[in-house]
């Protein structure tokens, strides 16, 4: 059983090693993540937000409610537009327990590589949603949250939420 590792735990903080063999493990644990992140109305959970320390991800498109479980995700390119959206992450919870947003902007589109669960190499050209998505959840892979990228006086309305979790 797989935990969910909130803001403040250093496992969030850690750089992911590749994957090199996909094993039942992953797979298991990739299965865990999409009933988590369902769970808890999320669109994307990366491995080191259960513990892991390895790099896959999974995601879902809010448009097509399909479902990606992604293994070694690398970003090849990135827009120079950028756009401002929203973000949670469902590592920093607010006092009531739900994800504490902020607007963070980011390139509008991005190209992306990675391997399916099945072990098929994929690249592919994201915008919209699924490209804002995928960017926070490979961050996680590195240990990068969504506040690192607010100026400091959002950052501390947003961790000012979050120590209200007790
Ligand atoms: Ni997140």
């Amino acid at each position: 059983m797989l935990q969910m590792k909130l803001c403040g735990d250093l496992v969030l903080r850690e750089k992911c090693a590749p994957v090199d063999t996909i094993d039942a493990e992953i797979l298991q644990n990739m299965d865990e993540m999409v009933k988590m992140m369902s769970a808890q109305n999320g669109v994307g959970l990366a491995a080191p937000q259960v513990g892991v320390l390895k790099r896959f991800i999974v995601m879902m498109n809010p448009d097509t409610n399909k479902v990606f479980k992604m293994i070694n995700p690398v970003i090849l390119s990135r827009s120079s537009e950028t756009v401002v959206m929203e973000e949670g992450c469902l590592s920093v919870l607010g006092g009531d327990g739900l994800p504490v947003y902020a607007n963070v902007t980011r390139p509008a589109v991005v190209t992306v590589e990675w391997t399916d669960e099945k072990g098929k190499a994929h690249t592919a050209e994201m915008s919209g949603l699924p490209a804002r998505i995928v960017q926070h959840e490979t961050d996680h892979l590195d240990g990068i949250l969504f506040v690192d990228y607010l100026s400091p006086v959002k950052r501390e309305m947003v961790m000012s939420k979050v120590r209200r979790r007790k």
